[in-house]
Parts: structure tokens; sequence; C-alpha cells
């Protein structure tokens, strides 16, 4: 299938979603969203893909939900719709690990999609904030939620109630951020990651970012259970004995996935 919005391209085992609507700053309208979530559904069915980037332009990763588009939206017809819900939260619920490498704007709705990732590589460049409510909103895809767990409170109060940007250097000291790098080393840092990620056994990297994920959701006592019970479950795994085996052997472990 082809795609007006996004650029999907692969190598090897790592696929990049590049958001491609740089005249509107990769605004997420409706149609683009669309084209992410079957992208995303397309790389969740392929087994030969380990891990996706999700990236923008060197401007903006994404200036937001697409602001023009909803104006005029009414209140009945979105809460029917679940706005967001279908698109823009495929990214949340899509299983394999995917990785946001930042550049320029990543604002509202750019900041949350990149929050929903697994984790946001940043170039020097890169700008973050919730500038909703100088809309006369707030965040609506898991901004006020997202940005409290990565920043703290503190933070995230300032940010959405004054729409104040963070730079890279402030995210990457708060922990919205792993680590930030030089523009010109932004898609390459992220991809040896991927590459890094993608090389893993996937049905372990899948169950490893589904037990990080989980303790957003767990006491800590059941998060443990759950850990501990996936862990264990990995022994009936081929890959942990290849990957134990190997060690022992003092060689790179093959993983076949099984
Ligand atoms: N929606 C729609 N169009 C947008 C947009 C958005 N979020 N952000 C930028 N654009 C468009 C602009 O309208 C402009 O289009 P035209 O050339 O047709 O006028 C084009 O992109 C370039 O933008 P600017 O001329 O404004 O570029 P700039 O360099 O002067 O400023 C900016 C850059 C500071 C990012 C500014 O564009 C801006 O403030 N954008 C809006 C940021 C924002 O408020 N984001 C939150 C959106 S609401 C949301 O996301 C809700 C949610 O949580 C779900």
């Amino acid at each position: 299938m082809g795609y007006d919005m996004i650029e999907l391209t692969t190598d090897g085992a790592v696929a990049t979603i590049k958001l491609d609507r740089p005249k509107a700053l990769n605004a997420l309208n409706s149609e683009m969203m669309a084209e992410v979530a079957t992208a995303l559904a397309k790389l969740e069915a392929d087994d030969t893909i380990g891990c996706v980037i999700l990236t923008g332009s060197e401007k903006a990763f994404a200036a937001g939900a697409d602001i023009k588009e909803m104006a005029d939206n009414e209140y009945l017809d979105i809460y029917k719709n679940d706005m967001f819900e279908a698109n823009h939260c495929a990214i949340e619920r899509f299983r394999k690990p995917i990785i946001a490498a930042v550049s320029g704007y990543a604002l509202g709705g750019g900041c949350e999609i990149a929050m929903m990732c697994d984790f946001i590589i940043a170039a020097e460049t890169a700008k973050f904030g919730q500038p909703e409510i100088n809309l006369g909103v707030m965040p609506g895809i898991g901004g006020t939620q997202r940005l409290v767990r990565a920043v703290g409170k503190a933070k995230a109060m300032d940010m959405c109630l004054t729409g104040r940007m963070m730079d890279a250097q402030e995210a990457l000291s708060s922990n919205l951020v792993s680590r930030v790098v030089p523009l010109d080393n932004l898609m390459e840092t992220a991809q040896e990651a991927a590459a890094k990620i993608a090389a893993q056994s996937q049905p372990i990297a899948m169950m490893t970012k589904e037990a990080v994920n989980a303790s957003f959701e767990m006491t800590l006592a059941q998060g443990i259970r759950f850990e501990r019970r996936l862990f264990q479950s990995m022994f009936t795994t081929q890959d942990q004995k290849e990957g134990m085996a190997a060690f022992s052997e003092k060689r790179k472990p093959h993983f076949k996935n099984k």
C-alpha cells in the first residue's frame, strides 16, 4: 500500500515510519494517523521486523494534533467516534519495541505520541511541550498522564499550565528522553539502538516491554509477580537456551524468535 502522509522504509529488521507533512509541521491529521495505524498493524504482523523508529522532519517531529481539522468539532461527534482512540492510540497498543527519534517541535499530540513510544532519542534541536492550554483545551492523548510519570508532577504542571516548551537538555535532565545527540547523528543513533533491539529474541523483547509498561498499571507486588511469571515462562523458549549457551561458549547468540 502506498502512503501519502508518512514514509515507511525498512533496513534489515528495523522499520522507520517518518511523518511526512512538512508544510504543516507534521500536524497529526486523521489521514496521517490512519496511515500510521495501518503501517503499525502491518509491521506487527511482519515477523521479519523486530523494532520500529517513529520520526519526523528536522524542523518538527510533530507540532500537535491538527488544530485546523479539529477546530469545528462538536462534542457528541468526537465522543461517539472516541476521537484519538482508533489511530493515535495504535502506537500505545503496538507490541513490538518502538523508538521515537525527535528533532524540532514535539508539541501537544506530537509530544504525546513520542511519549507513547518506548523511549525517546532527541536531537539537540528538539523542543517538547504541551501548549494546548493556549488553544483553550488541554492535552487529550495522554499528556496529563504520561508527562507526570516521566518528569514528575511539578514539571508536568508547569508544562501543561504555562504551555512553555522544554529544550532537549531539560528533557534529558527531566527523564523525558533517554539520550540527546547532535542532529546529524539522530537517525544513525536511533537506527543503531533499534538494530540492537531487533537482534534480540523478538518474543523476549516484547515480553520485556510488556513488563516495563505493566509497572504503570500495577502495584509493586503485582508487578513483581507479573515479572517473575514472565521471567519463568522464558525458560520454555529455545532463545533462552541459546542465549545462555552462547554466553558459556563465548560466542554471539543466534536467536530464532522461538
Ligand atoms: N495544527 C495545524 N496546523 C499547524 C499546526 C497544528 N498543530 N502546527 C503548525 N501548523 C501549520 C501552521 O498553521 C502553518 O500553516 P500555514 O503555512 O498554512 O499557515 C504551518 O504549519 C507552519 O507553522 P508556523 O507558520 O506557525 O511555523 P512557525 O515556525 O512560525 O511556528 C510553532 C512553529 C511554534 C510550532 C507553531 O506552528 C505552533 O505554535 N503550532 C501549534 C502548536 C500547538 O499548539 N500544538 C498543540 C495542538 S493541540 C493538540 O495537540 C491537542 C491534543 O493534545 C490532542
